[in-house]
């Protein structure tokens, strides 16, 4: 037992832990600097230390045995001690424990009262404890750490308020890494009629855990099932605090505030891998975050836009609204009329902040109903505990904040609307209310088309604008100049070898340098299809007018002698894959250029898709065919050739290979169904490649997971998926950023082509805060149990395909 004890020098000190005093017997009268204590079982351990590689000295606890410092508490948190001089000791006049530096006190604590025999000692809880030296007993401590947490919540830890004192434990974080003093994220309960844990960023709400609801937190998904924790709530006349235990006890665990990021944390300590795996990060989605959709708004991550008003309001601001800044929420639709309202019933929701609520545990729902419709000011009721078949009331007034759709562990909630919002038969008065309303709403309803219709097409203009194009389909007569074979060859040396740039879907790409010096890339296609020769060229010029930013430039075709050469714009910085998957130069493209280049694809992709003339499917979208210019601006290549060159995969050509394995969509894959929803797949898979480093193709897995794919998918379930990150970028990254592309990426996998989101939602969600609907399954998810899924249908299918995909899919 790691025991300080500052009144009688007992041998029991200085033999059993000479290793922790190992000087002189004055020294187990305080803990200086380079001293420690350590608890029974070695669990924790408390001395003096620097944050990074600051010079400031604090008082804390860390975890003796593991080679991950991490610091649990601080004591002195604003006030450093600047050199090695400082003193942890037990005033034995006034009885406080206090930290001092050259006789001044730097940081104190104050026991209940002042022991006669104090004995300090740290626990293997991690908690810190000043007590008498023959009384274990808890409820006597007379001070502990644990009632003035820093950061980290650990199990055994109560957060919340003894009422009898007043004490409020919360959590508050660190400034920064370096800096343990106080920052502006703190965690603790409120303390409301339906008490809850917030999370406050400043002194906003940022979260809300939802209110213990008998079984688990109301708006936790998962607490209920946690694969190591018990969470806990606790409620009487006296205290009222939220904690946690480990399921397994030998395990270690924290939970931490991390302000740089704005999230709390679950960790579990990974032996094996010797270090920390993060369990479950909070908030976990934009309708996580406190009032997401305003007051009156309901969220629901699986829809896009994920806010709308309840039942009986509608948005207060509906120009901002429908520009989807929904903070201003929603009002009633008509004014209540209190004795005819009524209530519709949503089910499994988040329920509101229960700031201001009032509940009573016995009543029934039956007279919370009754009790809720007779205040005119109570605007939703119902039960606050779900055990059996649910008890008690609880009901809120004024407007309804932070409601969302919350499928485990969700809710009933009951809200008050007009009798017109019931849908039931009524009295003859509220019908011809509602024929006049309806007729109103119908007027009004088309003046809001026709001010939007009005209004779109000028945001259109800005829209485009903002997309970035130039004003193409301008020079309609544009005419495609065409090379000379001569002047090509000699531009290429011949086509020599040294001159090879690489092969693309259609033939091989050299560089040339033409007379003027300026350079180019000449594709040499080679396929003798049997379009001909008109065809081929109105195709091509149909391509050269493809212009947008984020293409490749078509400069101009060579058709003589039966060779067809297309010229294109040369790109100094070869291609995507070129960078990203390479250890060395992957560091060159820090994220903001990758986050540059990613909404530069979709952009470029966006144009082809919707606002080209030809709505062109690309069908073969990959980091190879993302070139890079001198200013690592991304240019699509290779589009438009599928169209031209690609046909009917069931006709002729089934030797071309058209799409890449790794990037192909299953349906296009399987059954050879192309949309621009499978150039959306691809785009999804190009994303992760982006974010990951890693091909798709090839991917070496480290959790058994089949591709990068399933892999990605795991970790996004588990709640962790800025693991997936890059090393080269993840100092460089934007981690709301990243896990923003991550989420886009899933949503573009997703296995049915119709739920994917068209290239124009990508570079909404991409470019701003819009929130996202929650990601399902991924396409080509091949599970633990049952990776041949696909190989059946694709076996029929393969004739219309290429041959690779098939052996490649079933290889394990
Ligand atoms: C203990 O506290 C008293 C009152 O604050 C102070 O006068 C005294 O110097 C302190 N003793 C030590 C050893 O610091
Ligand atoms: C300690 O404090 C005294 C008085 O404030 C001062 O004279 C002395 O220089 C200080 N010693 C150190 C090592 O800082
Ligand atoms: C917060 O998270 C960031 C990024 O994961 C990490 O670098 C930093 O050390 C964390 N801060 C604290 C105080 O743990
Ligand atoms: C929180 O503190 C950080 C730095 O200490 C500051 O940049 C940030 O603006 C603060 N946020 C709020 C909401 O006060
Ligand atoms: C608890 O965790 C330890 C360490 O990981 C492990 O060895 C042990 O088997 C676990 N016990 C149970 C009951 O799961
Ligand atoms: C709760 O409601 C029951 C039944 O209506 C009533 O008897 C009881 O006094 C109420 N309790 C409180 C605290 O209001
Ligand atoms: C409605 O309930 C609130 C909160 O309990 C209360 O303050 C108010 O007086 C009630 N109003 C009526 C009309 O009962």
């Amino acid at each position: 037992m790691a025991v300080l004890s500052f009144m009688l020098m007992s041998f029991y000190l200085l033999f059993s832990y000479s290793k922790i005093l190992n000087a002189d017997d004055t020294l187990s009268q305080y803990l200086s600097d380079g001293m420690t204590i350590i608890s029974k079982t070695e669990t924790f351990e408390l001395g003096f230390f620097s944050p990074g590689n600051s010079n400031n000295r604090y008082v804390g606890i860390w975890y003796k045995n593991i080679p991950v410092k991490t610091i649990v508490w601080v004591a002195n948190r604003e006030k450093p001690i600047n050199d090695l001089s400082g003193l942890l000791m037990i005033n034995s006049t006034t009885g406080n424990l206090v930290l001092s530096q050259n006789k001044t006190v730097v940081w104190s604590a104050i026991p209940k009262r002042k022991a006669q025999n104090p004995v300090l000692q740290l626990l293997d809880t991690g908690n810190l404890v000043l007590r008498e030296v023959n009384d274990e007993n808890a409820e006597d401590f007379l001070w502990q750490s644990f009632d003035y947490p820093s950061d980290t919540f650990l199990p055994g830890m109560k957060l919340g308020k003894d009422l009898r004192t007043g004490l409020d434990r919360r959590l508050t974080s660190w400034k920064n890494q370096y800096d343990p003093s106080p920052g502006n994220l703190t965690w603790g309960v409120s303390i409301t009629s339906y008490p809850e844990a917030v999370m406050w960023l400043g002194s906003k709400k940022y979260y809300r855990s939802g209110p213990w609801n008998g079984v688990q937190y109301n708006g936790k998904p998962i607490a209920q099932r946690h694969p190591y924790y018990n969470f806990q709530y606790f409620e009487d006349k006296n205290e009222v605090y939220e904690g946690y235990q480990l399921i397994n006890k030998s395990l270690l665990a924290r939970m931490v505030l991390n302000q740089t990021i704005n999230l709390r944390y679950q960790y579990v300590w990974i032996e094996e891998k010797k270090n920390w795996r993060m369990l479950v990060s909070l908030p976990r989605d934009f309708c996580d975050t406190y009032g997401a959709c305003g007051p009156n708004g309901n969220c629901d991550s699986k829809k896009l836009p994920s806010c709308e008003c309840l039942k009986g309001y509608q948005s207060k601001y509906p120009g901002r609204w429908n520009l989807l800044d929904f903070s201003d929420g929603c009002v009633t639709k008509e004014k209540l009329n209190c004795q005819t309202d009524g209530f519709v019933k949503y089910g499994d929701m988040k329920v509101p902040d229960t700031e201001y609520s009032w509940l009573n545990k016995t009543m029934t729902l039956e007279n919370c109903r009754e009790k809720c419709l007779n205040n005119c000011s109570c605007m939703a009721y119902t039960n606050p505990d779900v055990r059996g078949d649910g008890s008690g009331c609880v009901m809120w007034f004024g407007d309804l904040n932070d409601v969302r759709v919350q499928q485990d562990g969700g809710m009933d909630l009951y809200i008050r609307v007009p009798a017109s919002e019931l849908g039931s038969t009524g009295g003859l008065k509220w019908k011809i209310g509602l024929i006049v309303g309806s007729a109103i709403i119908k007027i009004s309803g088309m003046l809001l088309v026709i001010y939007y219709t009005c209004r779109s097409r000028i945001n259109q203009k800005k829209y485009r604008a903002m997309l970035g194009h130039t004003s193409e389909e301008q020079k309609d007569d544009l005419e495609l100049p065409l090379f000379d074979l001569p002047k090509i060859a000699s531009a290429t040396d011949n086509f020599s070898i040294g001159n090879k740039l690489g092969e693309g879907g259609f033939g091989p790409v050299y560089k040339g340098t033409l007379d003027d010096g300026q350079e180019i890339a000449v594709k040499r296609l080679s396929l003798s299809s049997g379009q001909g020769l008109n065809e081929f060229k109105n195709e091509v010029i149909l391509i050269a007018k493809l212009q947008h930013r984020n293409l490749v430039k078509l400069l101009g075709c060579c058709i003589q002698n039966k060779e067809k050469l297309l010229i294109y714009e040369y790109m100094p910085n070869k291609s995507l894959d070129f960078f990203i998957f390479d250890q060395t130069r992957g560091k060159l493209l820090e994220w903001s250029k990758r986050f540059h280049i990613i909404c530069g694809i979709a952009r470029g992709l966006l144009y082809l898709h919707q606002d080209s003339r030809l709505r062109i499917i690309h069908r073969d979208l990959k980091a190879g065919n993302v070139l890079l210019d001198s200013k690592m601006n991304p240019k699509i290549s290779d589009f438009g050739l599928a169209r031209t060159f690609g046909g009917d995969q069931s006709v002729a050509n089934t030797d071309r290979v058209v799409g890449t394995y790794g990037y192909m969509a299953p349906e296009y894959a399987i059954e050879g169904n192309f949309s621009a929803k499978s150039d959306v797949f691809s785009f999804g898979i190009l994303l992760l490649e982006i974010v990951t480093g890693k091909r798709n193709s090839g991917f070496y897995c480290p959790d058994d997971s089949f591709n990068l794919i399933e892999y990605a998918w795991t970790l996004w379930r588990e709640e962790r998926p800025l693991e997936l990150i890059d090393e080269c970028i993840i100092e460089s990254c934007n981690l709301s950023e990243v896990r923003r592309c991550i989420h886009i990426s899933l949503l573009c996998l997703e296995q049915h082509p119709h739920d994917r989101p068209s290239m124009s939602s990508v570079v909404l969600m991409s470019g701003s805060d819009v929130a996202l609907p929650q990601p399902q399954q991924p396409g080509f998810f091949i599970g633990e149990h049952s990776h041949i899924v696909y190989s059946s249908t694709f076996n029929k299918a393969s004739p219309s395909i290429n041959g690779l995909s098939i052996t490649v899919l079933k290889a394990r």
